[in-house]
């Protein structure tokens, strides 16, 4: 079976292609390289070149592939450069969807997964936060997936195009054979960047405000390991077979405030790390965490590395194997 993974190249999609590809699927990687790396793609993937934003090259990839489903990663993904730069998010996030989604209904494509995000929900009214809770958008990030979210409800109305949006909360962790692993440059995500630290790349960490509403004032999110949500893809993939759209939060249901993480960071490499508080940052919410019953529930999804402990000592195995990333090699 032949699928498309767009941003393939990233982070989690390259972990959901090094899945896909071992249990037997024919992978086509589109990525524009912008934040990934050619060598994070699984050598029996498809590597293709190129931009979403580029609407010839994506109708090019479309004529030359027969796709039975889409996971679609390629995006702006950082929600604090979003309140800077609005456009690459509101416009270039909305526009690649678009041009990938016309190429996939003109070729009649029946599965598609989105990489949604858990900031749709800036005001949750019940924590864990369920996928039934109402939608507000945090940033012009979050306004982005929702777009697409809403995108897809017409692409199943008009097209018969099942998708599931998966709403990730804080993806980390990397592959327990350490072969791919988080490399991005400059690094916005907590974990790397305080792994960064216990490298002596960095000096200190700054926490993003710690007078939140929270027992120690940092904000508590809900770290999900890749493996994990890689898992994930496979078994929605497999389930739109149906028919049936869906949307699923993806967490572990457990919330560790920055102070948290820091801490268990501190045991596992045994350097200081030392950590200052500064401002906060526009657009994050205090508190995160996911309830998943809903995938666990119709899927049978279960975490296998829910653990905070092994998600940061893969992320440690990786980070001190590959200190510059790809670039180590
Ligand atoms: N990392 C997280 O914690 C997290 C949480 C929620 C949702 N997500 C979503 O998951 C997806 C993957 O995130 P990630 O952390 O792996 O990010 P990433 O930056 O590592 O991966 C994104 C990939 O998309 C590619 N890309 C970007 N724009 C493109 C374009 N116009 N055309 C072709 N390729 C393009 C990049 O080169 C990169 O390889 C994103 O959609 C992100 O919004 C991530």
């Amino acid at each position: 079976m032949k699928v498309l993974v767009t941003g393939g190249a990233g982070y989690i999609g390259s972990h959901v292609v090094d899945l896909m590809v071992n249990r037997g699927y024919d992978v086509v990687v589109f990525d524009n390289l912008y934040t990934g790396h050619a060598e994070a793609v699984h050598k029996d993937a498809l590597f293709v070149k190129g931009d979403l934003l580029d609407k010839p090259a994506v109708d090019k990839l479309f004529d030359e592939h027969d796709f039975s489903g889409i996971l679609h990663f390629a995006s702006h993904t950082l929600v604090g450069e979003s309140m800077q730069l609005p456009w690459l998010y509101l416009r270039d996030n909305a526009v690649a969807a678009s041009n990938l989604l016309e190429a996939a209904a003109r070729k009649s494509v029946k599965r598609f997964i989105l990489s949604s995000t858990a900031n749709l929900f800036d005001a949750p009214e019940v924590i864990p936060i369920t996928a039934e809770e109402r939608i507000v958008p945090g940033s012009p990030y979050g306004e982005s997936k929702f777009f697409v979210e809403r995108y897809l409800h017409w692409m199943e109305r008009i097209y018969g195009m099942a998708y599931c949006c998966l709403r990730y909360f804080n993806a980390s962790g990397a592959h327990p054979l350490g072969h791919i692993g988080e490399d991005h440059t400059p690094e916005y995500h907590l974990i790397p960047i305080i792994l960064q630290v216990a490298l002596g790349q960095r000096e200190k960490l700054t926490i993003f405000g710690d007078d939140y509403p929270t027992p120690d004032g940092t904000c508590i999110r809900d770290y999900i390991h890749v493996i994990d949500l890689a898992e994930a893809h496979v078994l929605a993939f497999e389930a739109l077979a149906d028919g049936k759209s869906r949307k699923y939060n993806l967490g572990n249901g457990k919330g560790y405030s920055i102070q948290q993480v820091i801490q268990m960071a501190r045991d596992i490499t045994g350097h200081s790390i030392p950590a200052t508080a500064g401002p906060r940052r526009a657009g994050d919410p205090a508190t995160l965490i996911a309830d998943s019953t809903r995938i666990q529930k119709e899927l049978g999804w279960q975490p296998e590395f829910g653990d905070l402990h092994q998600i940061i000592q893969t992320a440690w195995n990786w980070h001190q194997s590959h200190p510059h990333g790809y670039a180590s090699k």
